[in-house]
């Protein structure tokens, strides 16, 4: 996926990432107000080297600074906290004293810092005022015993301090580092849920899968403003192909299906079929999906015979032909459920009457079947002059349609083209495409163009 993929699938999941946002938010707090609050306490020694005859003052204080080094492991050794604990008279055990103590050196002074933290204030500057008492006296016995004059001295320059507000945790930083997972989180998520997509989401896809050009991607249907200019859009691109090679005498027949059911076919046809008659053109448009007829409510037709009655030789076309409530458009409805549809829609009859009506129109449009489930669609191709297949946006599999497309390759018919049907926009381009439609023009994406 390139970048804009991933992009426009993070616009479209916004909830998921800003959800998993706010979730990591709370999660952060939940963990704040979860963790021990630790107080720290800090006592600051200054280790000073007296200048002595031979030496100057630049080695007294290197000798200081690397003493203070050697300090930071003292401070915490065992024996420090054990005078700690005598000192400030302790019941906690030297070790467990000796661990709550940390210390550093400032680089490039003599200054020792030593920080003890514990889960309470008043603790935490018990134990350093131990520290600023004992620690002095300890390198005194160390370090200048059993010598003539003072070597080296440490004093404290600062501290204890007694903590007012906790160390740990910080607030802000669980909040932020909770935010933060969140986001990540929901990115990742909503990225990875278009990686294992295999559903087609874009014109590109279609016509690979396809195979033949992606003729007009229809959005899902907020205002009727949007789909009318795909429809024309389609029209368009239809009247190319039939330019461009479909058989020229008397109207041309094109069947309208999909690999399953529910994926726009009847309200496509329908939409072309007025969108052609607008033209000027005599257009029938014929329903073919005599399983599960929905055309005569639709169009509020009156009760009368429809193709299936046509087809058993129980009425003439002419009777089932009804205006379709536009200016050059008709329709003849299914008619009543058979229990042979497929049989009928490839009789010598439904042959014979495609032909008749062939030289009556300028467009015969079929709303057939599903392919997947039956045959009906496949069968009705033999007497059309192209096929041309809707494709539900995030709805149909990959796999899906490339199989419905074997099924009209083992009946040879044509595969014009496909139509994307109920692609859903982003929000801003739902904005942006209010303010200006034509920026969403679109034209045909061919096979060839696709990668
Ligand atoms: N572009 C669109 N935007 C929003 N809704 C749509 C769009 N196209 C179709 N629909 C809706 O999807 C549903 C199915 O549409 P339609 O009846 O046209 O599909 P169909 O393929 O003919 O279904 P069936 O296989 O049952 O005949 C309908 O409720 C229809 O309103
Ligand atoms: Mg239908």
């Amino acid at each position: 996926m390139e970048l804009r993929g991933y992009l426009h699938a993070l616009r479209l999941r916004w909830w998921l990432v800003a959800g998993l946002a706010v979730l990591g938010a709370v999660l952060g707090l939940a963990a704040y107000l979860l963790t021990p609050a630790v107080y720290a306490s800090t006592v600051t020694f200054y280790v000073s080297v007296p200048p002595t005859g031979g030496g100057s003052s630049a080695t007294s204080t290197q000798y200081a600074q690397a003493k203070v080094s050697s300090y930071v492991s003292l401070v915490r050794s065992e024996e420090v906290a054990r005078r700690v604990v005598a000192d400030q008279k302790l019941t906690a055990s030297p070790s467990s004293v000796a661990s709550t103590i940390t210390a550093s050196a400032q680089l490039n002074t003599t200054l020792l810092t030593v920080t003890v933290q514990t889960g309470s204030p008043e603790r935490s500057a018990t134990i350093a005022r131990g520290v600023a008492d004992t620690f002095g006296p300890l390198v005194d016995e160390l370090d200048n015993a059993g010598r003539p004059a003072q070597v080296i001295g440490v004093d404290v320059v600062s501290g204890p301090t007694v903590a007012s507000s906790p160390v740990s945790p910080d607030l802000k930083k669980f909040f932020a580092l909770g935010l933060l997972a969140g986001l990540v989180l929901g990115a990742l998520l909503a990225v990875l849920r278009d990686l294992l997509d295999v559903t087609v989401r874009s014109s590109t896809t279609a016509a690979e899968v396809v195979g033949a050009p992606t003729l007009a991607v229809v959005d899902e249907d907020r205002d009727d403003r949007g789909r009318a200019e795909s429809v024309r859009q389609l029209r368009t691109n239809l009247a190319f192909l039939r330019a461009a090679g479909a058989p020229t005498s008397g109207a041309e027949v094109v069947v309208v299906t999909s690999a399953l059911g529910g994926e726009g076919k009847t309200t496509t046809a329908l939409d072309l079929a007025r969108s052609f008659a607008e033209t000027g053109e005599r257009v029938l448009l014929v329903e073919a999906d005599l399983r599960r007829p929905t055309l005569a409510p639709t169009l509020h037709l009156e009760p009368g015979p429809g193709l299936s009655d046509v087809l058993a030789g129980q009425a003439e076309v002419a009777a089932a032909v009804r205006p379709g409530g536009a200016e050059g458009l008709s329709v003849l409805p299914a008619g009543t459920v058979p229990p042979n549809p497929a049989e009928l829609l490839g009789s010598a009859r439904m042959a014979d009457t495609m032909g008749g009506l062939r030289s009556t129109y300028d467009k015969v449009l079929l709303d057939a079947a599903p392919l997947l489930p039956v045959t009906d669609a496949a069968v009705c191709s033999a007497v059309a002059d192209g096929v041309l297949l809707v494709v539900r946006w995030g709805r149909t599999s990959r796999s899906e349609v490339a199989e419905a497309v074997v099924m009209l390759e083992q009946v040879h018919a044509t595969v014009l083209g496909s139509v994307l049907n109920g692609r859903r926009l982003t929000r801003s381009e739902r904005r942006r495409y209010s303010s200006d439609p034509s920026a969403f023009s679109w034209s045909p994406t061919t096979p060839e163009h696709a990668g």
